[in-house]
């Protein structure tokens, strides 16, 4: 079979490698892939918003099936196009995206159907905005309204601060357009637990929970960024708890938007915050996270193409997916100063062979001359998989220590709150 992924990053670089296990992938295209998915795939430079580009591609390219993951062209409706052309295609259609692309939408949403998240309020105008926050409890989060790269979060532990980022999102729009609406809601505490799930729009099959580390620096310190870092599964979600989320979590929001006329399919995300009152809804996402993917993946023994051909086909139900028995964990290597200015075409040197059980997954390079040099933020997921937490994430650190960059920059506490789970 001829497969086509839309993306090029660490989630799509895993993606592709664990589509590739299945004997009957023969090719598959990466739109437009990196520099390090070149050695799985061949990469073709069209971007992943190109959705003129990507259709033109597939109808050329005999594509028995398409996968779309990145968030953009999701919202902008590739997997409807694709469909148009009668392509097999694993994701959302745009109107099922809006369960991310709109936190105004899926605010809404958990509202209407009674699924548990943060109180909330929607604001399209700063005055009114800023009304309500001089009476309010601090800290507050305040997010824009559309897609932001995962960083359209502000949590101002004042009114002063919270007029300041009022401003700057709905003035200034240092999201960009994602602010001229923001949802302000209130601050809940608790361990967050990331779930992706399988879904065909009825029957659901969510994947090994795993926790990500989205600030930037070490103690959870700094600015949010896509996140750098993950280990799976995730140790504060317990079997009883996984139970309470299918009920009062998955299952409604599968409900609700086959409900509202826009039954998801594809990998929906669950960003959990694991409240004294109860598992909350943090966010959706409407595809598969980064890094999570980069620890999930690689415990999953099932084809993935099986899978997604199962989401597609909406015959979900009558599969069970199979899990190794092993904890993973990975670590980002970035760019140093991400997520704010970072400099670009660093040399990356890699060892020439990895120890057994590590990935190395590429994020953000390309090949100059032959040779990898750095391109984005987060460079390289480099991914440990073991019996053992703690086992997982010393060998994700030696083997990071193998790769050499200029102005490299990692944290360096992944799994330290997973490991201390239980013991606070
Ligand atoms: P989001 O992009 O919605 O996942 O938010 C990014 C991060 O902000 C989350 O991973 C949380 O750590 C934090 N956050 C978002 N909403 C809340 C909330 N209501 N209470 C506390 N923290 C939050
Ligand atoms: N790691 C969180 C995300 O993919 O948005």
């Amino acid at each position: 079979m001829n497969l086509l992924v839309v993306g090029g990053g660490g989630r799509e670089h895993a993606i592709i490698q664990k589509l590739k296990e299945d004997p009957r992938v023969e090719r598959v295209y990466a739109l437009p892939g990196n520099g390090g998915i070149a050695a799985d795939a061949e990469c073709v430079a069209i971007a992943a918003t190109d959705l003129d580009g990507i259709v033109d591609f597939a109808r050329s390219h005999r594509v028995d099936f398409a996968v779309v993951a990145p968030d953009d062209p999701l919202a902008m409706g590739c997997v409807d196009r694709l469909h148009a052309i009668g392509i097999p295609c694993f994701g959302p259609s745009a109107a099922a995206a809006r369960i991310e692309s709109s936190k105004v939408f899926s605010k809404n949403l958990m509202h209407k159907y009674g699924i548990p998240t943060a109180d909330y309020q929607v604001f399209d105008d700063p005055a009114a905005a800023l009304d309500y926050l001089r009476g309010a409890d601090y800290p507050i989060v305040i997010k824009a309204d559309g897609l932001a790269l995962g960083k359209g979060v502000l949590i101002p532990e004042s009114f002063a601060q919270a007029e300041a980022a009022v401003k700057s999102i709905m003035e200034e729009h240092i999201f960009g357009a994602s602010g001229s609406q923001i949802v302000v809601e209130k601050f809940l505490t608790g361990p967050e637990v990331s779930v992706l799930a399988f879904t065909d729009g009825t029957a659901i099959r969510p994947m090994v929970s795993s926790m990500d580390h989205k600030r930037a620096g070490d103690g959870d310190t700094g600015p949010n960024t896509g996140g750098m870092g993950t280990v799976a599964p995730n140790p504060y979600y317990t079997p009883a708890v996984a139970q309470q989320c299918m009920e009062t979590i998955f299952l409604p929001t599968l409900a609700a938007m086959r409900a509202e006329g826009c039954p998801f399919k594809g990998c929906l995300y669950f960003g959990l915050m694991l409240t004294p009152q109860g598992p909350k809804v943090i966010e959706y996402n409407c595809r598969f996270g980064d890094p999570e993917t980069q620890v999930v993946l690689p415990l999953l023994k099932t084809s993935l193409l099986t899978v997604m051909e199962a989401v597609e086909n909406e015959t979900l139900d009558s599969l069970e997916l199979q899990w190794v028995d092993q904890v993973a964990a990975c670590v980002i290597l970035a760019s140093g100063g991400y997520p704010t200015a970072y400099e670009k075409g660093k040399p990356i040197t890699l060892p020439a062979q990895w120890p057994e059980g590590v990935r190395c997954y590429h994020a953000g390079d390309q090949l100059e001359n032959g040779r990898l040099v750095t391109s984005g933020g987060r460079v390289l997921g480099i991914t440990a998989t073991a019996p053992t937490l703690a086992q997982a994430v010393d060998k994700a650190y030696a083997a990071a220590g193998l790769v050499q960059f200029d102005k490299q920059y990692m944290r360096h506490d992944i799994g330290q709150r997973a490991l201390s789970a239980g013991k606070e």
